[in-house]
């Protein structure tokens, strides 16, 4: 039983009772973080404000929508849009930081890469991010449904055929998870409850893992350079900061990050106030309609690297390379064979890798967007074969490289 004096003050006693003093020392005071990052390393807390915000706006949004299949457009459309003071802020809010989570996803993901931040017991800070990745596009993918515009039913109608599996005769997997022949009321209720509840917990839950994994091994740097945190600390700490590697989570480094945090919020609501329309698909301006398909439906530009990976195969082999396209990034840090964990510009061949993986799948993105006419349709079929050509490539060329 914990010695209990007591109380002098209300600080004293929740101190006695939860240890903040401690927490507040080990989680942020005396959190070292390496002096030598740029703004990149800033992308992280960006991640977390943003996710904040779509936490807020959803639950705004959530006062006003219904989730049924005759209400739900106007629901939005109409309610939220025009009746409901400020309800289009919260709209476009909720939209744009949608859209803008998954570039500064991207601009992280490769930021890791690029420095190695998944070498050298940084292997679960990779892993709960791939799965914060993975929870983001099950989160983004359930709330397009939302407004039942003819893009969510015509969306969500492909993505779900997917799960008939091509010639696996998965029979009936397709009508369990819609719960009806097509998508319907059954359909709009779960990814109702997916995107309002289960997914953000799952959400909230993986970020305090991202954190936690993040704790142990400390943030890496942009020369790779091997910091001893104890030792730096203690120079720190005894009054020897121009000397030492490391700055105190905070406020050192939260001050720092504000900044740039400061600059992406201006960025961010330029574009919910002038420019909140790149967000939303026009199509989806029209009410779902079972009887009429689009022309051409594509997902969001955040998908649109993967799917076109899925297009210019037939049904099973198209579905194998998505399902591998989704997964592959989660064994970067086993198929990265080098002892290396320095910037990739230092790093023979895996520097070629690098730039190669990012120029393809931006052109991957691109041939996406397109109808899949030609030239569009042989671009987008060589970008999907370099995807695994290169990811096959990764062991060997990573396997010989000499030690810097
Ligand atoms: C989407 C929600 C995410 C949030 C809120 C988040 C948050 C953070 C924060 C605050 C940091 C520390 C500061 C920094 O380096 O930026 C960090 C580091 C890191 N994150 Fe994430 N992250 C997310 C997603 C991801 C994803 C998708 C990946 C990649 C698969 C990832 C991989 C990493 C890595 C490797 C580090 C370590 C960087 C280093 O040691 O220098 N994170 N994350």
């Amino acid at each position: 039983m914990a010695h209990f004096t007591k109380a002098t003050s209300m600080h004293d006693w929740l101190n006695q009772r939860l240890g903040i003093d401690t927490l507040n020392r080990v989680l942020a005071t005396e959190y070292w973080i390496p002096k030598n990052i740029n703004f990149l390393w800033a992308m992280g807390m960006i991640l977390a404000i943003t996710f904040g915000m779509l936490l807020i706006s959803g639950i705004f949004l959530l006062m006003y929508y219904q989730p049924n299949v005759n209400l739900a457009f106007d629901s939005v459309n109409y309610t939220i849009m025009q009746e409901v003071g400020y309800g289009w802020l919260w709209r476009h809010v909720h939209g744009v930081a949608a859209s803008v989570v998954f570039l500064i996803i991207y601009i992280h993901m490769f930021t890791g890469i690029y420095y190695g931040s998944y070498k050298k017991g940084r292997e679960m800070i990779w892993i709960s991010g791939m799965l914060l990745f993975v929870a983001f596009s099950a989160e983004a993918f359930s709330g397009y449904m939302l407004p039942w515009g003819q893009m969510s039913y015509w969306a969500g109608m492909v993505i779900t055929n997917l799960f008939s599996m091509g010639g696996l005769h998965m029979d009936g997997l397709v009508e369990w998870i819609r719960g009806d022949y097509v998508p319907a009321q059954a359909y709009l209720n779960r990814f109702f409850m997916l995107h309002v509840l289960l997914i953000p917990l799952a959400i909230i839950g993986l970020i305090g893992l991202h954190f936690g994994a993040l704790r142990i091994p400390h943030v890496n740097n942009q020369d790779g350079e091997e910091v001893d945190f104890d030792v730096e600390a203690k120079k720190y700490l005894a009054g020897d900061k121009a000397n030492s590697k490391v700055i105190r989570f905070m406020n050192d480094f939260l001050a720092k990050d504000m900044m740039v945090v400061g600059i992406f919020l201006i960025l961010f609501f330029y574009l919910v106030f002038y420019h909140y329309d790149f967000a939303m698909d026009p199509v989806n301006f029209d009410p779902a309609n079972g009887l009429k398909t689009p022309t051409h439906i594509y997902p969001e530009w955040y998908f649109l690297w993967s799917y076109e990976i899925l297009r210019p195969f037939s049904t099973n082999v198209g579905l194998i390379a998505f399902a591998f396209a989704q997964v592959i990034f989660f064994a970067l840090p086993f198929l990265d064979r080098s002892p290396n964990a320095v910037p990739a510009s230092r790093r023979g061949l895996f520097k070629i890798w690098f730039w190669a993986m990012l120029i393809d799948m931006i052109i991957l993105t691109a041939m996406g967007k397109v109808p899949p006419i030609e030239p569009f349709g042989t671009i987008g079929f060589y970008a999907a074969l370099t995807f695994f050509g290169l990811w096959i490539a990764l062991p060997f060329i990573t396997m010989f490289e000499k030690k810097v």
